[in-house]
Order: C-alpha cells, then sequence, then structure tokens
C-alpha cells in the first residue's frame, strides 16, 4: 500500500490526474475505472484541461464506472450518467461507444451485473480504476455487510449512505434505495487502484486501509489485498496509522 499525502484538496486532484495522464500516455487504449462523487471532481476538471491544451487523447480510451443508482433515468440530473457527462465525458474525445456506466434503467438488474462484468472482462479487465471511499468504508456501493458479494450487482444503500448523498437531492426521501455496484471481486480485478479521500470524515475509514483487519465491515479494507493501491489523501483524512 503507497501513499501519498498532500497539503490539500487540490493538491491530491492533482496527484491523481497525473497518474491518469501517465496511464493513458503510457497506453492510449487502456481501460480506466471511473468514479463519481465529489472527491474525483477536481480531478475530472485536470483532465479536461490537459484535454484542451492538447496534452491527452482519449480517442481509444475505454472506460468502466463503478455505480449507478437503481432505478434511475440517465437525464435525470442526479445519476452518474449525469455527473460523468458534465464533469467529464461533455469535454474529452472519448468515443460514446467506449462509454460503460451500469444501466440505471435496465429492465432486469439481475442480468445487468453479470453482463457489465462479461464487458470488463471483454475489455481486458480495467489498468486503473479509480476508487473514493465513503464514510462508512464502502468502496462505491458495496455497503458494510456480514458478507460482500464478488460481481456486480444491485444492492440497497444504507441509512449513512442515503443520508450522506441526500445532500446533492431535494431531500432525503429523493435519494433512490438501490443501485448498481460492481462487486468487490470485479474491483480487485484492476491491475492498478488509486483511492482518493479528502477531508477529517474519511480518516477513519481510511485507517482500515493500514491496520492488520480484513472484514466486510468496512469493505474498503479488502483492498489491502491488491498488490497495486496507491492512496492519494489530504492532511485532515491521513489515518495516524498511515504517517
Ligand atoms: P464522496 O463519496 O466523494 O462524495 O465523498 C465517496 C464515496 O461515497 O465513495
Amino acid at each position: 500500500m503507497k501513499i501519498i499525502v498532500c497539503r490539500d484538496k487540490a493538491e491530491m486532484s492533482a496527484v491523481a490526474a497525473s497518474m491518469v495522464e501517465a496511464q493513458v500516455k503510457e497506453k492510449p487504449d487502456c481501460v480506466l475505472g471511473l468514479a463519481t462523487g465529489s472527491t474525483p471532481e477536481g480531478m475530472y476538471a485536470l483532465l479536461c484541461e490537459k484535454y484542451a491544451a492538447g496534452a491527452l487523447d482519449f480517442s481509444k480510451v475505454k472506460t468502466f464506472n463503478l455505480d449507478e443508482y437503481y432505478p434511475i433515468k440517465k437525464d435525470n440530473d442526479q445519476s452518474y450518467a449525469y455527473f460523468m457527462n458534465k464533469h467529464l465525458f461533455s469535454h474529452i474525445n472519448v468515443p460514446a461507444e467506449n462509454i460503460h456506466i451500469p444501466n440505471g434503467e435496465c429492465a432486469d438488474p439481475a442480468e445487468e451485473g453479470p453482463a457489465y462484468d462479461a464487458l470488463v472482462a471483454a475489455a481486458g479487465g480495467v489498468d486503473l480504476q479509480i476508487l473514493g471511499i465513503g464514510r462508512n468504508g464502502h468502496i462505491a456501493f458495496n455497503e458494510p455487510d456480514e458478507a460482500l458479494i464478488m460481481g456486480t450487482h444491485l444492492t440497497s444503500l444504507t441509512e449513512s449512505t442515503i443520508e450522506a448523498n441526500s445532500r446533492f437531492f431535494a431531500s432525503s426521501d429523493d435519494v433512490p434505495r438501490h443501485a448498481l455496484t460492481m462487486g468487490i471481486g470485479t474491483i480487485m480485478t484492476a491491475k492498478k487502484i488509486i483511492m482518493m479521500a479528502n477531508g477529517a470524515d474519511k480518516k477513519e475509514a481510511l485507517s482500515y486501509l493500514f491496520n492488520d483487519k480484513l472484514t466486510a465491515a468496512v469493505p474498503a479494507s479488502l483492498l489491502k489485498l491488491h498488490p497495486d493501491v496507491t492512496v492519494i489523501c489530504d492532511e485532515a483524512a491521513c489515518p495516524d496509522s498511515a504517517r
């Protein structure tokens, strides 16, 4: 587990954007695993700037997003499809057919999960996966539970996540109660993982990447089993055990 402790969110975003840039330059047809949420917004803004400056070409890149609410229409401004268009896809030259996000409009979520995993596998797997972390230690929508699920699947949101995400909706009643999410097994097949975290409310969850416990009660703790994870966090989120 590598850790890069940044002064603040701006520096965290710049470090993460540089790693994505290096990946795309090294392998122009790479597969990127992408995350939504407030954490990666600054990184996406920098990638858009690099593209606008002619420093990056996404024409051969494929992308797979971690998750999407279910059910939700793609044009709902709270859908992750909408978020990704707004913050990244509408500003860069990644071809529409190379973009993959679990389909919040699908008729049968039980079919959507295995089909999504098959697409990830057919693309050769994710080269670089961006992850955020929930205050409760979730990754994507793999919430704390007695058991975690390997593949992409439909899941229920916990009260803690509904409350955390309600800031984006008119009220917590408007937050969808379900989501389609890559499973821990899908995430672990990525060749490289970047975990981004900023703010003191992420410190405790992040500490589980730097202790010796593996627990489904903190899904992010499973990342310790992955051979190539880089945590990029700000001072406030940095666990004492990682210093
Ligand atoms: P946030 O969400 O970036 O909005 O804090 C991260 C997450 O819940 O994975």
